[in-house]
């Protein structure tokens, strides 16, 4: 394992200049709850993942993406932040946070953190001070209190439904209605109070303080809010269009909040990062993505495509533009906490498709519905392509995005039951939507033993006997492993992502995509499943082995630079 110090991370530019590092990142995510539980109570930790550090040093990625590990009641999974300064007792203590911080530096690894400013959890000491202080008070103006409608106000302020399920509004004792876009437990705070966004500034800084390298902005289209009375009907809002003066979304008033964070962010030294998890219409990405906003944006189209190469293509060739729109790096996603996983989706026998046939994002309902019927999926198909996919991603240029277990190839887990549920999407949906916990099980270390290795005792969502097959101690040795695959891609990334573009070399075949580096690396990808001829046999890595000078179906293979091409 190679220990580099992050402020010492070498130039790749050939110009000699140092490009920032998030531009073109591998970017690990940790859901911290379900990595790897030092205590044994069945919750992964923050020490946890300190075990864990040569792991991640060894997977040669630029960065770990923490999702919440704030005090939080778990209404959503740590996205119900109670204090946004301070460790969920359960996973650690601040003091654990910054030898976690120091760990993960010494290796070389940056760290991003989530912050989650559209609703805190009603168990902030802010919302249960507004609870107590009644209709009127200061501490109501921090959240969205409204009376209610209809003869005694029993009645919800609006009709508007919650991106969860079920209404937006949720009355308290004095009758009061409160809103929240997302659980009940998560109501929204009001940003047109400048003590929130003071307090918010407080937090940058407090986590950038001590030694936070970037931060992953939680639905950070959905901040402002228009709520001038009357308050328009749900139907009316679905009917206006989203062109930044919309009420409810995507505002373009939520730009003077980043201006004054890009404030902060550029105030250190190496400047702060963020990227935006922004929902919105892809023309208005580049509004979060500039350098003046947040600076970088999510882009989640990969994981809406199928395994197809007219679609990876469009989807490459659309990003790249928007990128160039804003100046940023585009990013790429196939993975992470609210999805299912890739190796699954692939592998479905009839992934959901929305009204024009194209995959939604809530992909395997109905195989999740099953219980995970084998009929409903070829997981060795799925693994294959999953594989190959990411390939592809890992030589584009821009950040990519992994989630915690898919260098294993882990499929989504389907066999939990109900009573083991804890998305709140199931149940705000009354079950209609089975949510995410199947991508969020804890995940296996060693083929046998308590809970696969993730800690000494349990884990608080069941793993199923299947997952001693994606152990990580199964593939270490491995050199076919999915792991090794990552490990290799990853390594080689550094030397590949220098200059940010790409050229497409025809292939002649409508199922296979070959695009080449500036700097001569080339990528290979056959979507399709008759084999395609290579005309070249040095490949550096591959996610199936060539076979007689014929890259498989549903494989990519990647070549490094060949000096007399
Ligand atoms: C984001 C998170 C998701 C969470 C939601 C509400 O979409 O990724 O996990 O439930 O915001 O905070």
């Amino acid at each position: 394992m190679s220990i580099v110090d992050v402020q010492n991370t070498p130039d790749h530019t050939e110009a000699g200049e140092v490009p920032p590092w998030w531009r073109q990142a591998a970017v690990y995510q940790i859901y911290p709850r379900s990595f790897a539980d030092a205590n044994g109570d069945g919750l992964g930790d923050i020490p946890g993942i300190i075990s864990k550090a040569d792991y991640l040093g060894g997977l040669g990625i630029d960065a770990v993406w923490l999702s919440p590990f704030y005090p939080s009641a778990l209404a959503d999974g740590g996205y119900d932040v109670a204090d946004y300064r301070d460790v969920d007792p359960r996973l650690g203590t601040l003091a654990d946070f910054d030898d976690l911080v120091d760990a993960l530096h010494s290796r070389g690894i940056r760290v991003v953190v989530d912050i989650v400013p559209n609703h805190s959890s009603d168990q902030h000491a802010w919302f249960q001070e507004a609870l107590a202080a009644g209709r009127g008070s200061v501490a109501r103006e921090r959240y969205i209190f409204r009376e209610g409608t209809g003869p005694d106000g029993s009645q919800p302020p609006t009709d508007w439904d919650s991106t969860f399920g079920g209404p937006a509004w949720e009355r308290v004792e004095d009758g009061q209605w409160y809103l929240h876009n997302f659980a009940i437990e998560q109501p929204d705070l009001n940003w047109s109070n400048p003590e929130v966004r003071a307090d918010f500034v407080t937090t940058l800084r407090f986590w950038s303080d001590r030694g936070v390298d970037g931060f992953r902005i939680d639905v950070a289209h959905m901040l402002t809010k228009d709520l001038t009375e009357p308050l328009p009907s749900q139907a009316a809002l679905d009917a206006m269009p989203r062109d930044g003066q919309h009420p409810m979304v995507d505002r373009d008033d939520v730009h003077e909040v980043y201006a004054e964070w890009r404030k902060v962010f550029n105030s250190y030294d190496p400047p702060r990062t963020a990227v935006a998890e922004a929902w919105v219409d892809k023309g208005r990405v580049p509004l979060y993505a500039h350098p003046e906003s947040l600076g970088q944006a999510f882009n989640f189209d990969l994981l809406q495509a199928d395994f197809a190469a007219d679609q990876f293509l469009s989807v490459v060739t659309a990003n790249l533009e928007l990128a160039a729109a804003s100046g940023s790096s585009s990013t790429w996603v196939l993975s992470n906490h609210d999805v299912v996983r890739h190796a699954t989706r692939y592998g479905l026998a009839h992934p959901e498709r929305d009204a024009e046939g194209r995959p939604t994002v809530k992909h395997g309902l109905e195989w999740l519905r099953s219980g995970g019927a084998s009929s409903g999926i070829d997981r060795e198909v799925g693994a294959r392509r999953a594989l190959a996919a990411t390939l592809f991603m890992l030589g584009l240029p821009g950040s990519s995005y992994l989630y915690q277990g898919e260098e294993l190839g882990l499929h989504e887990v389907a066999e939990i039951s109900d009573a083991e549920r804890q998305d709140p999407t199931f149940f705000r949906s009354e079950g209609e939507d089975l949510g995410r916990d199947g991508c969020r099980v804890p995940l296996p270390w060693h083929t046998d033993g308590p809970a696969f290795g993730f800690g000494g005792g349990g884990s608080h969502l069941p793993q199923p006997p299947w997952f001693a097959d994606y152990a990580m101690s199964g593939q270490q040795g491995d050199p076919a492993s999915s792991l090794s695959v990552y490990r290799r891609a990853l390594e080689l990334r550094r030397a590949l992502q220098t200059e940010e573009s790409l050229e497409w070399i025809a292939t002649g075949r409508a199922d296979v995509l070959r695009y080449r580096r500036p700097n001569g690396w080339e990528v290979v990808t056959n979507f399709g499943s008759t084999p395609f001829a290579l005309d070249r046999d040095d490949s550096q890595v591959f996610s199936a082995e060539p076979l007689e000078g014929a890259l498989p179906g549903e494989s990519t293979v990647w070549f490094a630079p060949d000096d007399d091409r």
